[in-house]
């Protein structure tokens, strides 16, 4: 679309004359504390997917329903009134993380607060800010122009934080309804220095639990210690033995599917404006590490990667108590890139912890999930439509990164539906998810919604 003017004189008077009302609706989706994980806050996640049922309907959308899944429901709706227009696909998450440690919050997290250009409040970037900009502007577009240009399918979800367990399956049922051309997932972010980007790689996720057993109690450890395996002494053992000190992950075959980067690849990672002293500053760390061989862009979005994430076990109070742990425990995840497979992955895995654990306590691995990496194409068609509407809207070109966080159904997208996926969002880089003190930076937000105005009329001649 060419000859489209970079703004739209109706949906600038539209925005501005409801930008005191979309804010408030903002925070209202902000107040329901939709935890996926927490099982006390299974009616907060209703709440929220029958909060945006309400809100897709005043928007305009058509057949905005919950669907029931036996965990949180997805929510969907649709406008497919553009019989010779390309049908697009939306997708973003409706639940958020826990919000420990609470006393790091400068103000509570479910009480949305404006300070400057910021909103915080848990989700107010990751990712509920994103999928209200997706439904403020739909909103837009329908009270302007009464018809989209193209035909639009919004999928929100309520169980991504928590390792989206029943959507493929929704998505295997109800493939022919899902039916479309491409897929945006709103669910990424900037770059460095607040940049518009397009992202176009995602890691994939192997979850595993560690469980090193020894005595049905804890014994005194002057009695015993000497004659007996310590379950913590180990775990310990099992996780130095993981990863050698050059940063490479020692379960065999764990590289063998790994696709390495092209050298067009790593130069264009080399190429984008990355300070990495500022990163390390804001970090506030005194080193950066990782795989040897490879820059810190590239170990943190495409090579894959393997940590702890939390280990307990025996005495953890104040002040000594003399035992050995009747049991120790670690979670460990594994990040992968493509072409792993999570599920061969976790096998080796398992079975490597099996074959380096010490002898004299009984050691098990539980799977606790999966997800599988993505990779999308630069030069896709809906991803130059995307390019075109964030220089549009934003004023600046985006530069094309790699994130190595994980969005599972990025990948069931083109796996069950067969679709094309461009990873557009739109929240700063900096900007605490999961963390304490949460935020969404305001302009990125009111931009977004005339960037996603902006891509349906660019998406009108994708080629189907
Ligand atoms: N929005 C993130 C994924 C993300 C993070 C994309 C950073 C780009 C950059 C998403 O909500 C998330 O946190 N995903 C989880 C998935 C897991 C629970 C399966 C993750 O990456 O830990
Ligand atoms: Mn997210
Ligand atoms: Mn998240």
């Amino acid at each position: 679309m060419p000859d489209m003017p970079t703004t739209d004189a109706a949906l600038e008077t539209h925005l501005a004359d409801t930008k005191d009302a979309r804010l408030e609706s903002y925070k209202a989706f902000l107040r329901i504390p939709s935890i996926s994980t927490l099982p006390e806050h299974a009616d907060d996640c209703r709440t929220a997917a029958h909060w945006l049922v309400d809100a897709l309907t005043a928007a305009g959308l058509e057949h905005a329903e919950a669907v029931e899944t036996g965990g949180h429901p997805i929510v969907y709706a649709d406008w497919l009134h553009a019989p010779d227009a390309p049908t697009v696909l939306i997708y973003g998450h409706y639940d958020v993380q826990p919000v420990d440690p609470l006393d790091l919050w400068t103000s509570p997290p479910f009480e949305p607060a404006v300070v400057g250009d910021r909103i915080l409040a848990r989700g107010a970037a990751d990712d509920k800010g994103q999928v209200h900009a997706h439904v403020m502007a739909a909103g837009a577009v329908m009270a302007t122009r009464g018809s989209f240009p193209i035909n639009v399918k919004y999928i929100f979800e309520g169980e991504e934080e928590s390792s989206t367990e029943h959507l493929d399956h929704w998505l295997e049922t109800a493939r022919d309804k899902l039916a479309a051309d491409v897929a945006i997932i709103s669910d990424t972010g900037f770059f460095e220095g607040n940049r518009p980007a397009i992202t176009l790689s995602l890691r994939g996720l192997m979850y595993a639990q560690i469980d090193v057993v020894g005595t049905a109690v804890d014994l005194h450890s002057g009695v015993y210690g000497g004659a007996v395996q310590n379950p913590a002494n180990a775990l310990a053992v099992i996780i130095a033995g993981l990863k050698g000190p050059d940063g490479r992950i020692r379960v065999p075959g764990f590289y063998d599917d790994v696709v390495p980067l092209s050298e067009a690849d790593r130069a264009a990672l080399a190429a984008l404006p990355f300070d990495e002293d500022a990163y390390q500053a804001r970090l506030g760390l005194p080193a950066l590490v990782g795989e040897a061989g490879f820059t810190t862009l590239e170990r943190r979005a495409t090579r894959p990667t393997l940590d702890v994430n939390g280990i307990w076990g025996g005495f953890e109070g104040e002040g000594s108590k003399t035992i050995i742990p009747a049991h120790a425990h670690a979670k460990v995840s594994c990040r992968l890139v493509a072409a792993q497979d999570p599920d061969r992955i976790f096998e080796a895995f398992r079975a490597y912890v099996e074959a380096i654990a010490p002898p004299g306590v009984t050691t098990t691995v539980q799977h606790l999930g999966s997800g599988f990496p993505s990779l999308t194409p630069m030069d896709h068609p809906a991803t130059q439509a995307a390019a075109r509407a964030l220089e549009a809207t934003f004023g600046q070109a985006p530069v094309y990164i790699r994130e190595g966080g994980s969005i599972p159904v990025s990948a069931s997208f083109g796996s069950i539906l067969g679709l094309p996926v461009v990873l557009m969002g739109f929240t700063p880089p900096d900007e605490n998810a999961h963390a304490p003190n949460e935020w969404m930076d305001l302009n990125n937000y009111e931009t977004s919604i005339r960037a996603i105005a902006r891509v349906f009329d660019e998406l009108v001649d994708l080629p189907r």
